[in-house]
C-alpha cells in the first residue's frame, strides 16, 4: 500500500472512531465506570508522582480518572472525541485542587514538544486507535527520559483457542469502539520504554496495567545496537497474556 493510501486509509478510520465515540458518549459513563474503574484507579497509583507532576492523560474520555489523582497533579487530557471532551471538560471542573487542561487531539499526531510531560497514561486507549504503534511512539517521544508511562488494556489473549475467538470478534467489536485483538507486545517491546510491572485488572484479570519507564535515548540505543547485533533470533520478551499479578521483567 502506498504512504498517501495508507495515511488516507488511517484517516478515514480515525474518523470512525471519533463518530462511535460521539454516539457512545450518551451512555458511556453508564457502561464502563464501575466496570473499568479498578484499572483506572491502579493506573493513577502507578504513576511515579514523587519524581514530577505533569501528567498526560491519553484518551481521557468523559474524564473518570481525574478524581483518582492526587491534588497538586497538573494533568492535560486529550481525546479525539469532542462529545466525550464536554463531559470531561464538566469533571475537570469539579476536581478542586488539580491543574487541568481538557484539549481535543489525535493521540496519533500530537503537537506537544518531545518530553513535555513527566509521566503518560493511556487507560483503555491502545486497543481502540487505528495506529497504537503511532501512539506508542508519541507517547514516548513527549515523555521525558525517566519518566512513568504507564497503560491499560485489554491484549489478545495467549491462549490459541482463546485468541482465534478475539480475532474472530474484533470486526463486531469496532463498531462499538475497540478491538479485542490488540498485541501486547505493541506496548511492551515499544522502543524507548522499558517495563517494570505487569499486572492483571479488572473482571477476570482480563485487562493488564502494563507500568514502564522512558528510558534516556543512550540507553534506547544501546539496547538497539544489542538487538542488532543479536541479529533475527530475539525472543518476544516474558510477557503472558493472563499472567498473574506482579509480573517483574527478567
Ligand atoms: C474506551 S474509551 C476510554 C476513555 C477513558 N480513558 C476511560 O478510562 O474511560 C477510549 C477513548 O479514546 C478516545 N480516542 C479514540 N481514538 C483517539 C485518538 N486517535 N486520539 C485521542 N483519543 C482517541 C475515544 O474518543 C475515547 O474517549
Amino acid at each position: 500500500m502506498s504512504g498517501s493510501v495508507a495515511g488516507a486509509k488511517a484517516a478515514s478510520e480515525t474518523r470512525e472512531v471519533e463518530r462511535v465515540y460521539g454516539t457512545l458518549a450518551r451512555v458511556y459513563d453508564a457502561v464502563f465506570d464501575w466496570a473499568l474503574r479498578p484499572g483506572r484507579v491502579a493506573a493513577v497509583h502507578a504513576l511515579d508522582l514523587g519524581r514530577g507532576r505533569r501528567v498526560l492523560e491519553v484518551g481521557v474520555g468523559t474524564g473518570l480518572s481525574l478524581e483518582t489523582y492526587p491534588r497538586g497533579t497538573e494533568i492535560t487530557g486529550i481525546d479525539i472525541s469532542e462529545p466525550m471532551l464536554r463531559q470531561a471538560r464538566a469533571r475537570a471542573s469539579e476536581a478542586h485542587g488539580r491543574a487541568i487542561s481538557i484539549r481535543r487531539m489525535d493521540a496519533q499526531a500530537m503537537s506537544f514538544a518531545d518530553a513535555s510531560f513527566d509521566h503518560v497514561i493511556a487507560p483503555y486507549v491502545i486497543s481502540v486507535v487505528p495506529d497504537p504503534e503511532r501512539v506508542m511512539r508519541e507517547i514516548v517521544r513527549v515523555c521525558r527520559p525517566g519518566g512513568s508511562v504507564v497503560v491499560v488494556n485489554h491484549f489478545v489473549h495467549e491462549r490459541r483457542f482463546l485468541r482465534h475467538v478475539e480475532r474472530w470478534a474484533t470486526p463486531l467489536t469496532r463498531g462499538i469502539g475497540f478491538r479485542l485483538d490488540t498485541r501486547a507486545q505493541i506496548v511492551t517491546r515499544a522502543t524507548g520504554l522499558e517495563v517494570r510491572e505487569i499486572q492483571s485488572v479488572n473482571l477476570f484479570g482480563w485487562w493488564k496495567l502494563v507500568v514502564l519507564r522512558r528510558r534516556a535515548a543512550e540507553d534506547t540505543e544501546a539496547l538497539r545496537r544489542r538487538r542488532s547485533a543479536r541479529a533475527d533470533g530475539v525472543a518476544e520478551p516474558p510477557y503472558v497474556a493472563g499472567a498473574s499479578t506482579g509480573r517483574r521483567p527478567r
